[in-house]
């Protein structure tokens, strides 16, 4: 087999075998295909597409690439969550506790924040001491003590995803239906978890701005993990403005902690009740959503899953009294009032616009070499359909230069639009696939 012949069939238009997949896949992760015929692969696959057959065979060649986790050991069906990523989405810090707390184990594989978007692995770090750097047997062990335990993506996980996503990043390959959901869905399958809930983002704070294609990307994996055996289920959900009120990592875990304690804004909470349904009902503990809901608002009533969290935090290094006293967590030297420009209702604001400013306070990476300021963001007061007199303040920044903020200042009051009419309300859950 030579990787020419497979470069020319995709260019025509052909469909790629099983034998073609793993060929290319396998020599790939192991160094035997130059990145330029790869790179010629994927420009191919973007403009012909694949198949659904073939979308699966380069998933499962991807799984299989390096090392896949066996959580056998771990009692009970082990549900994992995944979200294509978004502004504001610190989910995975409210939502895990509290499944934990209602009985569930989580074993969950996060990843840090990539361009716009932050992720999970950044967050958690604002706990003092936390570390998600834990051995294979460590997870395991703290997902059968306290029920929950979050790693961060291991070299050998679908090693060929990491490479491919890196080559996708630089040669304009990243934005197909079949290779991004290939990439997600060899990470999660590799990870061993029976179950995965996903949260697709749509919007423009998401991956795919627009909806028709959040419901193909949902539909596409959820079909590759039910075809690898694993239950599935899908919420697509609004990412046209940021999730909550709360955008940066320690602010985000704040927001997480008012969630876990009952007081969280309205639009995050019912997201986390939505997808931590879907886990409980998945891994066996509920037979209704209602009854899952009800399981779940237990768990913050009572405290537990507030508990939960001090007791994960502890198991990985981090100080639990912080999850009691926020004080302790990173903290802005900063706090200005952003005021808004003229009276009116909010009716759009450019949500993955609102990333980058926080990116810009330091909160993100501009390489993959920079270290992020964890306390630095925004809470946000006004969205989508608010109303708003000039110079009441659309949002705090938390920062701690200030040229930085000033820029970001700038930029953040250009992604707001103020309008006369009042804009319908955004629908938060925009569909479900199983
Ligand atoms: N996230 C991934 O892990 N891979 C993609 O291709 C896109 C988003």
């Amino acid at each position: 087999m030579r990787m020419y012949d497979i470069i020319m069939k995709k260019r025509n238009g052909g469909e790629l075998s099983k034998e073609e997949l793993r060929f290319f896949i396998e020599k790939y992760t192991a160094g035997e295909i130059p990145d330029y015929q790869v790179s010629a692969l994927m420009m191919a696959i973007y403009f012909q597409k694949m198949t659904e057959a073939e979308t699966y065979e380069l998933t499962m060649a991807m799984a299989e690439s390096g090392e896949t986790l066996d959580l056998s050991d771990i009692r009970g069906i082990k549900v994992d969550k995944h979200s294509t990523g978004g502004v504001g989405d610190k989910t995975s810090l409210a939502l895990t506790p509290m499944v934990a707390a209602c009985g569930l184990p989580v074993a969950k594989m996060s990843g840090r924040g990539l361009g716009h978007t932050g992720g999970t692995i950044d967050k958690l770090e604002s706990f003092p001491g936390f570390t998600t750097s834990l051995t294979v047997e460590q997870f395991h062990e703290n997902v059968n003590r306290i029920g929950i335990a979050i790693m961060g993506q291991t070299a050998d996980l679908a090693p060929a995803d990491k490479k491919l996503y890196a080559l996708r990043d630089v040669t304009a390959t990243v934005d197909n239906l079949s290779l991004i959901a290939s990439s997600i869905m060899s990470k999660k399958l590799a990870s061993g978890a029976d179950a995965i809930v996903l949260d697709v983002k749509t919007g423009s704070g998401a991956f795919m701005k627009k909806e028709e294609d959040a419901f193909a990307l949902a539909e596409a994996m959820v079909k590759i993990g039910k075809s690898a055996g694993r239950r599935m289920s899908a919420l697509v959900t609004d990412m046209d403005q940021p999730l909550g009120n709360a955008v940066g990592n320690s602010l985000e875990v704040i927001e997480a902690i008012e969630t876990l304690q009952g007081k969280g804004p309205k639009d995050f909470t019912e997201l986390v009740l939505s997808l931590g349904s879907e886990m409980l009902m998945a891994g066996g503990r509920a037979d209704s959503i209602s009854s899952a809901r009800q399981q779940l608002e237990e768990a913050v009533q009572s405290g537990a899953a507030l508990r939960k969290l001090a007791e994960f935090v502890e198991a990985q290094g981090g100080d639990p009294r912080a999850v009691y006293d926020l004080s302790l967590l990173p903290k802005a030297s900063r706090i200005t009032e952003i005021p808004a420009p003229k009276s009116g209702y909010v009716s759009r604001i450019i949500c993955d616009e609102i990333g980058s400013c926080c990116l810009m306070l330091g909160g993100g990476r501009e390489t993959k070499e920079s270290t992020i300021d964890l306390s630095v963001g925004f809470v946000i007061h006004k969205k989508i359909g608010d109303y708003v007199k000039e110079g009441e303040s659309l949002a705090t920044m938390y920062s701690n230069e200030e040229t930085k903020a000033e820029a970001s200042m700038e930029r953040f009051l250009k992604a707001y639009t103020i309008s006369e009419e009042k804009p319908l309300p955004a629908k938060l859950i925009k569909g479900r696939i199983d």
